[in-house]
């Protein structure tokens, strides 16, 4: 096991360290800034709670006089991480929506059901643009209709825990992404 992940039980390794993490963001940020006009305010849409940690660093890094930062609420029936079912919207963004730039940024694309239903909701409130920038994409989604125009990492088919991440609530805090073993296999 490596090392940073001792301790943590059911981690079993590092995916993408701090580092990485920090660097990615930055390059994120840059290439996000450079899409839009640099005179258009833009309107970025966090996914709470697992992009908490994704928005700040991202929008700390985009370097633009005009930008609004606003959060919503979507859950998936289940809870750690066999949620499969419904998706729920639990809180609009209060912000307006109609003729603004959106970039909604998601923690991670699994099922991509999250994304479907939350892009239909934003995209059905007449927004200028919406665009998707997600921290991580495990491409096994099928049928989605808001593909990211911007992706952190491609991640492994595993659970993945930190950077906003979480199992059952635990492990969101950890400042690097960590991957679960198998239900069968944690011994906790
Ligand atoms: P989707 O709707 O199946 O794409 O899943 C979206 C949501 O499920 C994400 O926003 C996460 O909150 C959660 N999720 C999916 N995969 C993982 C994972 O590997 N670790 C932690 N949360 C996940
Ligand atoms: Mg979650």
């Amino acid at each position: 096991m490596n090392k940073v992940a001792r301790g943590y039980p059911g981690l079993t390794r590092i995916v993408f360290s701090e580092e990485e993490i920090a660097a990615r963001v930055r390059e994120l940020a840059r290439e996000i800034d450079a899409f839009y006009p640099a005179e258009d305010e833009l309107l970025v849409i966090g996914l709470l709670k697992g992009a908490f940690m994704f928005v700040s660093d991202l929008v700390r890094a985009i370097n633009r006089p005009s930008l609004q930062v606003d959060f919503l609420t979507a859950a998936l029936y289940g809870d750690g991480s066999d949620a499969s079912g419904e998706v729920e919207l639990l809180h609009d963004p209060d912000a307006r929506i109609e003729d603004r730039h959106v970039l909604l940024v998601e923690d991670i694309v699994d099922s991509g059901k999250t994304l479907n239903r939350v892009g239909d909701v934003l995209g059905g409130k007449s927004p200028r643009s919406l665009e998707v920038c997600a921290f991580l994409h495990k491409h096994i989604a099928d049928g989605l209709r808001y593909e990211p125009r911007w992706v952190g990492f491609d991640a492994p088919s595993d659970w993945l825990v930190g950077y906003g991440l979480d199992l059952g609530e635990r492990y969101r805090h950890l400042p690097f992404v960590g991957a679960i073993a198998p239900e069968d296999e944690r011994g906790t």
